[in-house]
């Protein structure tokens, strides 16, 4: 494939390799050659395999956990990238991780998803595409082209494929108020908001729920999982105010610490969950993983291309 930028090439880190695999054969296109490794003292090695001189290159790397390692090895191919002369840097970074440190919040604390931006563009990317981002708003520490994917429509086909009879849809804290009234206007359904207070960085407690969920088959959505906390206990929360089927359609799957043992004990049906994280094993008995691949193989046609991406969501 040719365009302004030169030909299209593929190159992926180690965080997600299937992903990787998967986008590229969306594409028809080879995954470029490269070492990705470690030297004996665990500073990433990385070595290009190819001549990419003014290609059009595109680097597949979520900074899922372990998020400092996958982190750096993006910056270190971003690097190796422009030293090599690339005609055009595209970070393709599904899971944008840090992103929920994004504001000053309180005295004395960093805001790293700025400093994962400021590093990102220091390191040579010319544009980034990513999915979900926690707070879209973080575009906005780029001085360079975002594309900000959603992984909506790929969850909605499933959920409409339950047959939900008059579903209300859920965000499980204020803040993904937003991202649920989008799900809510493609069901032509209610909303329903959980009103969550964070006590640490593990525990939350629910003070009400705003909505009508009683007697309802209830769509909780949100941007990630993590420890499995807020999901669990919105859950809990709807269906002992009488809620009936509870689907769960959530973007990443980060899920670490008690998340799977959480949501194994959590009264629901179903849990929809993309693939921009590579899946945990054991994972969730009711899981189902939809793939980002074909989304990020056409977005990925029309940066090249200079087409509309969001076009690709109307
Ligand atoms: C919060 O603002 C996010 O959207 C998620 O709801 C939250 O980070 C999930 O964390 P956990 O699964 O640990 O409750």
């Amino acid at each position: 494939m040719t365009s302004a930028f030169g030909d299209i090439t593929l190159i992926a880190g180690t965080a997600h390799p299937e992903l990787a695999s998967s986008i590229a054969d969306a594409l028809g296109q080879p995954l470029a050659q490269a070492r990705v490794a470690r030297f004996s003292d665990g500073e990433v090695d990385i070595k290009l395999d190819e001549d990419i001189r003014g290609r059009d290159v595109f680097v597949l790397q979520p900074t899922c956990p372990p998020v400092n390692e996958a982190w750096v090895e993006l910056l270190l191919l971003l690097d190796t990238l422009r030293r090599a002369s690339a005609g055009r840097i595209t970070a393709v970074i599904p899971y944008y991780g840090y992103a929920r440190k994004d504001r000053k919040d309180e005295g004395r604390v960093p805001i790293s998803a700025k400093v994962v931006a400021n590093t990102i563009v220091a390191s040579g990317a010319d544009r980034v595409v990513t999915l979900d981002m926690h707070a879209a708003q973080i575009q906005g520490f780029f001085d360079i082209p975002v594309d900000h994917l959603y992984a909506r429509p790929i969850l909605l086909d499933e959920v409409v494929a339950m047959g939900l009879e008059n579903p209300v849809v859920v965000t499980p804290d204020v803040g993904g108020t937003k991202m649920a009234r989008a799900y809510a206007k493609r069901l032509n359904a209610d909303l329903a908001i959980v009103d969550k207070r964070r006590i640490s960085g593990t525990e939350t407690t629910i003070e009400h729920i705003i909505g009508d969920v009683e007697g309802r088959n209830c769509v909780i959505v949100d941007d990630l999982i993590s420890t499995g906390g807020s999901i669990t206990q919105a859950a809990s929360t709807l269906k002992a105010k009488g809620a009936k089927a509870i689907v769960i359609a959530v973007t990443h799957a980060v899920f670490c610490g008690p998340a799977v043992e959480r949501l194994d004990a959590a009264p629901v049906d179903a849990i929809l969950v993309t693939d921009s994280i590579p899946p945990k094993e054991p994972s969730p008995r009711k899981l189902k993983v939809c793939s980002i691949a074909p989304m990020v193989a056409e977005t990925i046609q029309n940066i090249h291309f200079s087409k509309s991406v969001s076009s690709l969501f109307e």
